[in-house]
């Protein structure tokens, strides 16, 4: 084996995903999966038999490297509504924003440069830059962001150390897996001292569409990248159709400098040639029809509602027991256990009662966070999750009196 391929470890959340498979009534809060009753199957299946009756070769063909262009400019246009005004020779379609992020991490760094994360941060982008040799170093987050102070100070230490700090990595919008928002202020601040250090950012977006309506306004998601100087050429902005439309058709987008969009093409021609054409195909059409635009007020509300749903009943079942900060928007409620309770340790009790989370550890570069586990409220009904958290709260108790 190569070292990265003697280094290759499963993700926390993957394998969550095989416990899943052999149990049928375990509920799992562990993966992000969107809540599949809410898949647009009546427009799938109309675009779809449209696709194949048509007999276009091209939808079965291999395509560009960039992506089917009409998707291209469909990516444009929505980054367009977010304020980002970005150009066709910027977008990269990939397959996943996943594969987005391997193909950042190739293009900018050399085994040892840094990349700064958020702590916590997606563990997809954590395995994603330490599979290619990145050093990751983290930076605390205060309830409306990264500290800056901190940002500032730990890369003065590293370059003072003669390391090359190459980005920053941040997903802004109700963060996986804290769910945290990042205040306006602190997204300025966040660009201006990327401008003065000489930092790339990168703007890691697929929830910002999904911010409920009674605690954020949709102003308060505005990118990054929407306030960053082409010129200056300093975000590189990521988005996907999996948290929106589906994840199965792996399609999703990147948009970089063109000197870095040119670079990353040409490390995905190695990966994959193109991202499925056929797939790129049903997610245009879906939202030139509208099916996307029509998608979303209706994920707001049943997420939102979700997240109420688990709220209330953790609130009910464990009161001042643990901590969490109520989403704004996204997927995920992220918990703090009553003291001396690690996340890991409480895992096997929450399995044998049927309930599964992502323990906290993983999202962490530095190695702390045991005292935290991630609970998705996306995929599972109402009253699964009412169940769930009662069975969490068992298994809490009885480990609290172990
Ligand atoms: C922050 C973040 N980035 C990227 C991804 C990967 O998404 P995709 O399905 O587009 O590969 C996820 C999926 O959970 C995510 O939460």
């Amino acid at each position: 084996l190569s070292a990265e391929g003697a280094r290759l470890r499963e993700s926390a959340i993957r394998r969550m995903g095989a416990l899943m498979a052999n149990a049928p009534d375990l509920i799992s809060f562990a993966p992000g999966y969107p809540d599949e009753s809410l898949f647009p199957w009546d427009a799938f299946r109309e675009i779809t038999a449209r696709l194949l009756a048509s007999e276009d070769g091209r939808a079965m063909q291999y395509g560009a490297t960039r992506g089917y262009r009409p998707l291209v400019e469909t990516c444009v246009e929505l980054m367009r509504d977010r304020g980002i005004a970005a150009d066709p020779a910027d977008v990269v379609v990939t397959t996943g924003s996943q594969q987005g992020l391997d193909l950042i991490g190739r293009v900018l760094c050399d085994p040892g440069d840094v990349i700064l994360m958020e702590l916590p941060s997606y563990v997809g982008a954590i395995s994603a830059f330490q599979n290619i040799g990145a050093d990751l170093v983290g930076v605390p987050q205060e309830a409306d962001g990264l500290d800056l102070e901190a940002l500032d100070a730990v890369t003065r230490r590293l370059r003072a150390d003669g390391r090359a700090v190459k980005a920053l990595y941040t997903v802004p919008n109700f963060q996986n897996p804290t769910g945290l928002l990042v205040g306006l202020e602190k997204r300025r601040a966040l660009l201006e001292w990327a401008a003065r250090a000489d930092v790339l950012i990168i703007e890691d977006d697929p929830y910002g569409a999904l911010y409920f309506d009674d605690v954020t306004r949709p102003e308060e998601t505005r990118a990054i990248a929407a306030d960053a100087d082409p010129a200056d050429a300093r975000v590189i902005y990521l988005s996907s159709f999996s948290k929106t439309l589906v994840p199965g058709l792996r399609t999703a987008w990147i948009a970089a400098p063109p000197p870095i969009a040119v670079k990353i093409e040409l490390a995905k021609q190695s990966v994959d040639l193109c991202t499925s054409p056929f797939d790129q195909r049903v997610v245009h059409a879906a939202c030139r029809d509208g099916v996307l635009a029509r998608q979303l007020p209706v994920l707001r509300a049943a997420y939102r509602e979700k997240r109420d749903v688990m709220a209330t009943a953790l609130e009910s079942a464990l009161g001042a027991a643990v901590r969490w900060t109520m989403p704004r928007g996204g997927f995920f409620l992220w918990v703090q256990l009553p003291d001396g309770l690690t996340g890991d340790a409480l895992l096997a009790r929450a399995h044998a009662r049927g309930v599964i989370y992502v323990a906290g550890e993983p999202f962490f570069v530095d190695g702390r966070g045991q005292e935290f586990v991630r609970l998705a409220f996306s995929s599972a009904s109402h009253d699964r999750i009412g169940e769930g958290i009662r069975r969490l709260a068992a298994a809490i108790n009885e480990a609290d009196r172990a």
